[in-house]
């Protein structure tokens, strides 16, 4: 182990108070230079907590003088997880939607309409106060960064609002205008995009960081997608697409072409889109596959296959796509487990997934891994080592968080 962190604040003037956090049976950096294998694993450790950051990282018995200590009482460490999909600005619920799939009803994109009418109706204090609840949901279960989307509004004022209130809570804020054809655009889609690309993105684009689309028969097409897409790059959005969710299409190739941040969903992938995504892993601007489990799972749908995409070189990220509609779940520790049991990946590869995958899914370097100057963000675990989040599923492991150096739940 490298000593060349042994003061806690080195020469600089330290940025807040220290705090020592010690006694980690198992810490999961994700830097490999600060312990060993893949995932940066370091046995009895300890780090120092600087302000808002990460200032040291070693061996317990190296450990600097700090201000205050805080015993993890031999817990497992892990990197805050990264949600970088959700959709949290809605009202109401799908119950009976949820009910009637239980019985054998499919899925369909169409269900979305009966969110986006409790939406409008629902005031910006109601529509914070669910946010709040599922935000507040998230940090219990140990997701620290949490990226969320407009697209229950689709009126200028109803995603702007959205948008807004999102963005009072969280930086990463995606504008979803292009989720669904508007109902009052039913018969005009191309109208409906002349909407989303004009008057509604230029009441959009100041209040968000990225843009998506639903790539999919029944919501928007290839030509369609790029068009919103290209509109919002040209207004300083970055794309990230929904991508071959319910069938075989053309939106993982538009977001390989586009340098999307990342394809979400890639369930139904040809040998090509494979490809692209796994030569994207080395561009410059890479497209992250980000895969949902939670929707297959509440939707009763085949899963994407990570090992497929692992395999050959893509990189993943996993995220809860939290919505009331095909996966109301908040929970990234029930995403790895159902990522190892039902979609080939490893418990290692499942936890770099919803950490360092999702943080580079938000193009983010200062989250998802754990090391001097990076975010102090920490989830721990009441486990051994972090292969408990998968061979326990369901069972509530996260026992403190740590949000930016502070912290927030436990
Ligand atoms: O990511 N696929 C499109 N949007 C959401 C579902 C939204 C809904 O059903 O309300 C998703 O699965
Ligand atoms: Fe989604």
């Amino acid at each position: 182990m490298s000593d060349t962190h042994r003061t806690a604040t080195g020469n600089r003037a330290p940025a807040g108070p220290t705090t020592l956090v010690t006694n980690i049976s198992h810490l999961t950096t994700n830097d490999p230079s600060h312990g060993t294998g893949p995932l940066g694993t370091l046995r009895d450790a300890a780090l120092v907590i600087e302000g808002d950051r990460i200032a040291w990282i070693g061996e317990s018995s190296r450990a600097p003088a700090t201000d205050s200590h805080h015993d993890a009482g031999g817990c497992a460490v892990v990197p805050g997880f990264v949600d970088s999909h959700s959709h949290l600005l809605f009202a109401g619920d799908r119950t009976e939607e949820f009910n009637a799939r239980m019985t054998g009803r499919p899925y369909s994109a169409g269900g979305i309409r009966t969110t986006v009418a409790a939406t409008r109706a629902a005031t910006d204090e109601e529509l914070a106060a669910t946010l709040d609840r599922h935000l507040a949901e998230m940090v219990r279960q140990g997701t620290t960064t949490t990226e969320t989307k407009s697209g229950y509004g689709l009126t200028a004022d109803d995603e702007a609002r959205a948008l807004r209130v999102a963005a009072s809570r969280t930086d990463e804020v995606t504008y979803l205008g292009a989720h669904i054809v508007a109902p009052e655009y039913a018969d005009d889609p191309d109208g409906y995009v002349a909407l989303v690309t004009g008057p509604m993105l230029d009441a959009c684009a100041p209040h968000a960081r990225w843009i998506d689309a639903f790539c999919e028969r029944g919501a928007f097409d290839g030509d369609r997608t790029r068009a919103v897409l290209e509109a919002g790059r040209a207004k300083g959005l970055t794309p990230r697409v929904h991508a071959n969710q319910l069938g075989p299409g053309p939106g993982v190739r538009i977001a390989v072409d586009l340098a999307a941040a990342s394809a979400d969903h890639c369930t139904h992938l040809t040998d090509a889109d494979v490809d692209a995504l796994a030569q994207s892993a080395t561009a410059p601007e890479p497209t992250v596959a980000t895969l949902l489990p939670g929707c297959e799972f509440s939707t009763r749908s085949p899963y994407p296959d990570a090992r497929r995409l692992l395999d050959a070189g893509a990189t993943v990220a996993l995220s809860t796509d939290c919505n009331p509609g095909s996966s109301f779940t908040s929970s990234m520790p029930f995403c790895i487990a159902v990522a190892v049991r039902e979609m080939g990946m490893t418990p290692d590869e499942a936890l770099w997934a919803a950490t360092a995958g999702g943080a580079a899914a938000l193009r983010r370097t200062d989250i998802g891994t754990l090391r001097p100057g990076a975010r102090a963000d920490l989830a721990l675990l009441d486990a051994p080592s972090p292969v408990h989040l998968a061979y326990r599923p369901g069972v509530p492991l996260v026992t403190d968080v740590w949000q930016a150096g502070r912290h927030a739940w436990g």
